[in-house]
């Protein structure tokens, strides 16, 4: 409920503690266990074979595949790709061990992120910068696919990233998104991504995957809250993690929020 009125209200102050939030995650000392910050997805449930994984990414199998998931809709031969709040950066690995883009940066305002980054994912050209997804400040045109998961419900102006993710993009150049809004505002939520401009090629609701994905993962999820953050705070992060606060093992849900996917063209 305070998360809510927080998201709706008070927009800059959300992403304020949206930074508080994801440095002290940073700080946590946290290893290669966490190497990704997203709910998941599955299709397994709906009679698809799973993507075949390297064994150190098996681990992160459900939010890895919400990478493939989004990342498949595009070409990445040659691509000079820009991920905006990569994160901890397992996406952006494990789409340049995949995918094989020719340059891939990612970008995240937390800093320690950032860091963690650096002296984790050193595959050749693969990069990483801070930045603000508000305030990008790369030439336009430079890029051929902007990614972006999981990240933009905490952007205080989404209509100012979205004139970015335009403004930065070759022409051709593809968008792929994917994140969650309350039910209540998801037809607004497509309005303005609409009204961007650019070719809306696919969209699609996840919700289920995802929830999905959530079930498959619980174990794994309640292990990392259990082990790297303090008792005091564990409710406030099982809520983080996808969890319901109280009870972990209970019913899973997403606070009445729908997961969609969007892959856009600039013409
Ligand atoms: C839920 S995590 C997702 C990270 C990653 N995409 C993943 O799936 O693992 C959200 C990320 O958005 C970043 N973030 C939030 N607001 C941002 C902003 N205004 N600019 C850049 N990054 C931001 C946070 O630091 C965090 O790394």
């Amino acid at each position: 409920m305070l998360n809510k009125l927080l998201f709706h209200r008070f927009p800059n102050l959300k992403s304020l503690l949206t930074r508080v939030q994801y440095e002290f995650i940073s700080a946590l000392n946290l290893k290669r266990d966490v190497l990704f910050m997203n709910f998941g997805y599955t299709d397994h449930h709906e009679g698809r074979e799973p993507i075949r994984l390297d064994v150190d990414d098996e681990l992160h199998r459900y939010p890895l595949q919400l990478y493939h998931h989004v990342a498949r809709h595009a070409d990445w031969t040659n691509a000079n790709a820009l991920e905006v709040s990569s994160g901890r950066g397992g996406g952006a690995s494990y789409i340049m061990r995949r995918f094989k883009p020719r340059s891939y940066v990612g970008v995240d305002f937390s800093t320690r992120a950032i860091e963690f980054c650096r002296s984790h994912h050193k595959i050749e050209g693969l990069s990483f910068e801070h930045g603000n997804a508000e305030d990008l400040k790369f030439p336009d045109e430079t890029f051929d696919i902007v990614l972006n998961v999981e990240a933009s419900l905490y952007y205080p102006n989404l209509d100012k990233f979205l004139g970015h993710v335009k403004r930065v993009l070759k022409p051709g150049g593809y968008f792929l998104y994917t994140d969650l809004r309350y039910e209540e505002k998801v037809d607004e939520w497509h309005k303005q991504l609409k009204d961007i401009g650019l070719k809306l090629i696919k969209e699609e609701d996840i919700t289920d995957n995802v929830l999905a994905a959530l079930e498959m993962d619980r174990a794994r999820r309640i292990h990392l809250v259990d082990t790297y953050i303090p008792a005091i705070l564990r409710e406030q992060f099982y809520h983080f993690a996808g969890l319901k606060a109280n009870t972990p093992g209970g019913n899973l849900h997403l606070e009445h929020r729908r997961y969609w996917v969007f892959v856009m063209q600039k013409a």
